[in-house]
């Protein structure tokens, strides 16, 4: 079975929207793991908009289960990853002016610089996970970097403005997860997804690990945390 990495940025977010201490995603990262996470997500990213530096570290001693740090691939991050030591990193693209992650890294485009931070941080002990969208092309330049793992951007699937373009995109992500399965490397996916959108997963059984953020917070809000995660890995499980 798929394991669930819940990301706990939104929880930042709506703390920043104050710029008080509550609600704090330390607190929300250990209710994730007592509903049965596998994992938590944090995004550190330059602009601070969330997630802030003291987040990351003290989960880096609270959490029991895995941290993984999402960050761009700068030299301010690589010395922070390589300081606060998560279990893994995924490196992301990243724009100061979208709202969210808006695509896959380009591995063509920047592939030197994703090659050295992969390098780097494995030197460090970090395996490393690189966000890409359903692209064979993409899949085997990440194993060409020994990427250790790929994580499969899910938003072009989740977001289709149509039945035909969601099959499309859906295809896109089989055929990458199955080709990503076939170059050994991990599997991830992630972006977008919900409480719909993830049964379309079944029989996928070559993803580790679904990372899921914005849904399972949204649902949280009327819920409860530990309903929303509960009822993620059930729909999980059901796959
Ligand atoms: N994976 C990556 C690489 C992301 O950047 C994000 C968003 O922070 C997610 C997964 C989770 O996306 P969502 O919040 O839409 O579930």
């Amino acid at each position: 079975m798929p394991g669930l990495a819940v990301n706990v940025d939104h929880v930042a977010t709506l703390r920043e929207a104050r710029k008080i201490n509550i609600p704090d995603p330390v607190a929300a990262a250990a209710m994730v793991e007592l509903a049965g996470a596998d994992g938590v997500v944090v995004h550190l990213r330059e602009d601070r908009r969330h997630i802030q530096d003291r987040d990351v570290r003290i989960l880096r001693e609270t959490v029991k289960t895995k941290l993984v740090l999402e960050m761009g691939a700068t030299s301010e991050m690589l010395a922070i990853a390589l300081e606060i030591k998560p279990d893994m990193v995924t490196l992301v693209p990243e724009k100061r002016e979208e709202l969210t992650t808006e695509g896959g890294l380009d591995l063509h485009f920047h592939g030197d610089v994703i090659a050295d931070a992969v390098k780097t941080l494995q030197q460090g002990g970090i395996p490393v996970s690189l966000f890409i969208d359903p692209d064979l092309d993409q899949i085997k330049l990440a194993h060409k970097m020994d990427a250790d793992c790929v994580e499969i951007h899910t938003g072009s699937f989740c977001d289709a403005p149509s039945a035909k373009k969601r099959a499309k995109a859906f295809d896109a992500v089989v055929k990458s997860v199955r080709f990503a399965n076939k170059l050994k490397l991990g599997i991830n996916a992630g972006h977008g997804l919900g409480y719909q959108t993830i049964k379309a997963f079944k029989g996928l059984s070559e993803i580790d690990e679904f990372s899921i953020g914005h849904s399972i917070i949204a649902r949280a809000v009327f819920v409860g945390l530990e309903r929303a995660v509960k009822e993620m890995i059930a729909l999980i499980k059901e796959l």
